[in-house]
């Protein structure tokens, strides 16, 4: 494939990848923003396999095929609550991939580039590294602490800023005799700022605990596009530096939107701290007595009111309850009356959790709200049906200031005329706070597995729903 030909199949996988993005932001178009996406990738792959500084195809396809096959494999069966350990794993590959090519760039003996030509592939060299190594070991670490494999609590050392900062004034201490070296005889300083850097990833990343960990993963999501792009440069691959600034930005960008979601200051959570709370709990003790209620009396307030918002949450995800949740809201939709969705933004355990399990249950879309759409209408709501959530509709996290959630924005579903939880007990959530919301008048804990209720709740109102019919055939 001529060089010209590559450039176009490559300017071409940019847009496919762009409108990839783009799809991807909206539920109704995002699985035809997968297809460019995918399109966009195997362009690339092939203009790429076809390019002529490519020939041995054996290698090629040695290196390839495995990695398809793993890929596959993993990605087809893992369950949705894992799916942000798999994001970080995958993203510490692309650190380690950063890592690797910049080293072998390094040692290439034809790169053949002198004077500020050499020294700006040299520093593009270093920046790749230094960001792959990061985003190597943060992620390994990010992947360890969802797996439970490390503690989720942060490892705080004393004067960690301090060390931060030494180390990183060490990984520039070393770029002077890097890019002084001749030849390859930089690469001992370069191993060196990897270790520093590498150091570095692990010692910011276990400094964040465990709340925190979803902007962590979009983060180092963020990291690894910049690793990437500065691959991009090493190789003088375009396309490389498109998708990689691609991903770098829109990672930054999610990050930004989470922290907004869980009022959390971007530069306080990328140096650490923030969660230290996590799984701990602590702010006003939570006291009360929760009234509990049952599947008749749940089926009786639905029956009863003209509007109804539901609020989906991690619990809904585990017990897989979505599909009898679609059918129930399909029901009491079908005798008119109002069934809204109330999304929050870090609802479960993954960006956009709620939505793809709505999704995946044919929930119409444009009955699934966000916070901020739905968030005025809770006191003209009859009943709300909490499923499984909990950190996100935590009334202390505004009225409580020295709750660990403080200040996060959260559904205010306690302010519509009845609140129904369902979950199996009243204990805390991921974020470990006790939650008011149990004992408020106007709420009743339906206890038990989510999806057991709801089917319970589903197979009652079908029967309520056969009465009518049946009088009115009689
Ligand atoms: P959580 O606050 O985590 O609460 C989920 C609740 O589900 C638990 O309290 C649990 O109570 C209940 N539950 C678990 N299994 C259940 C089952 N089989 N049936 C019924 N209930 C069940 O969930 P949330 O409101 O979705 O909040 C998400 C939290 O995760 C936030 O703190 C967020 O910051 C964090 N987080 C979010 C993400 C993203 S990006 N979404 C990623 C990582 C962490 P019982 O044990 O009493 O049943």
């Amino acid at each position: 494939m001529t060089t010209n030909l590559v450039t176009v199949a490559y300017i071409a996988a940019s847009i496919l990848f762009i409108l990839s993005l783009g799809g991807l932001a909206n539920q109704e178009s995002a699985k035809q923003g997968n297809l460019y996406g995918i399109a966009g990738m195997a362009l690339a792959i092939g203009a790429t396999a076809a390019s002529a500084p490519v020939n041995n195809y054996g290698l090629l396809v040695a290196a390839i095929a495995p990695a398809i096959l793993v890929g596959a494999l993993v990605a087809s069966r893992v369950a949705m609550t894992s799916m942000p350990e798999l994001v970080a794993i995958l993203h510490s590959f692309v650190g380690l991939a950063a890592v690797l090519v910049g080293i072998g760039n390094y040692l290439q003996p034809e790169s053949g580039l002198v004077g500020a030509e050499g020294t700006i592939h040299q520093v593009e060299i270093y920046i790749g590294v230094f960001i792959g190594a990061l985003t190597f070991t943060g992620s390994l670490v990010a992947f360890g602490k969802l797996r439970a494999i490390l503690g989720s609590k942060p490892l705080l050392l004393p004067g960690r800023h301090v060390l931060n900062l030494l180390l990183l004034a060490g990984t520039v201490a070393l770029g002077v005799p890097f890019l002084g070296a001749e030849g390859t005889a930089g690469l001992v300083p370069l191993l060196g700022m990897t270790a520093i850097a590498s150091l570095l990833g692990i010692h910011l990343v276990i400094a964040i605990g465990g709340a925190d960990m979803p902007v962590v993963i979009s983060m180092l999501n963020s990291y690894s596009g910049w690793a990437a792009a500065a691959a991009g440069f090493m190789l003088s691959n375009d396309l490389l530096i498109i998708t990689g600034a691609l991903v770098g930005s829109s990672g930054a960008i999610l990050s930004f939107i989470m922290c907004k979601a869980m009022n959390r200051s971007f530069f306080s959570v990328i140096l650490g701290g923030f969660g230290a709370t996590g799984g701990s709990g602590s702010g006003k003790a939570v006291e009360g007595t929760a009234t509990p209620t049952t599947v008749e009396e749940t089926v009786e307030a639905l029956d009863a009111a003209g509007s109804v918002i539901i609020v989906p949450g991690y619990g809904m995800a585990v017990a897989q309850a979505q599909h009898a949740v679609a059918e129930i809201t399909k029901i009491l939709r079908d005798r008119g009356k109002t069934v809204r969705f109330g999304i929050h933004p870090v609802a479960g355990r993954l960006p956009g959790h709620m939505n793809v399990l709505l999704a995946e249950a044919n929930v119409p879309y444009d009955i699934v709200l966000e916070m901020d759409e739905i968030n005025e209408d809770f006191p003209e709501t009859d009943v709300v049906l909490v499923i499984g959530a909990n950190d996100t509709v935590n009334p202390s996290a505004l009225e409580d200031p020295d709750s660990p959630i403080a200040g996060m924005p959260v559904l205010e579903v306690w302010k519509a005329h009845n609140v129904v939880v369902l979950k199996r007990s009243l204990a805390a959530g991921y974020a470990g706070v006790g939650n008011p919301l149990f004992y408020k008048e106007n709420a009743q804990m339906l206890y038990g597995d989510a999806r057991t209720n709801v089917n319970a709740v589903l197979s009652q109102l079908t029967t309520t729903t056969a009465a009518p019919a049946l009088t009115a055939v009689a």
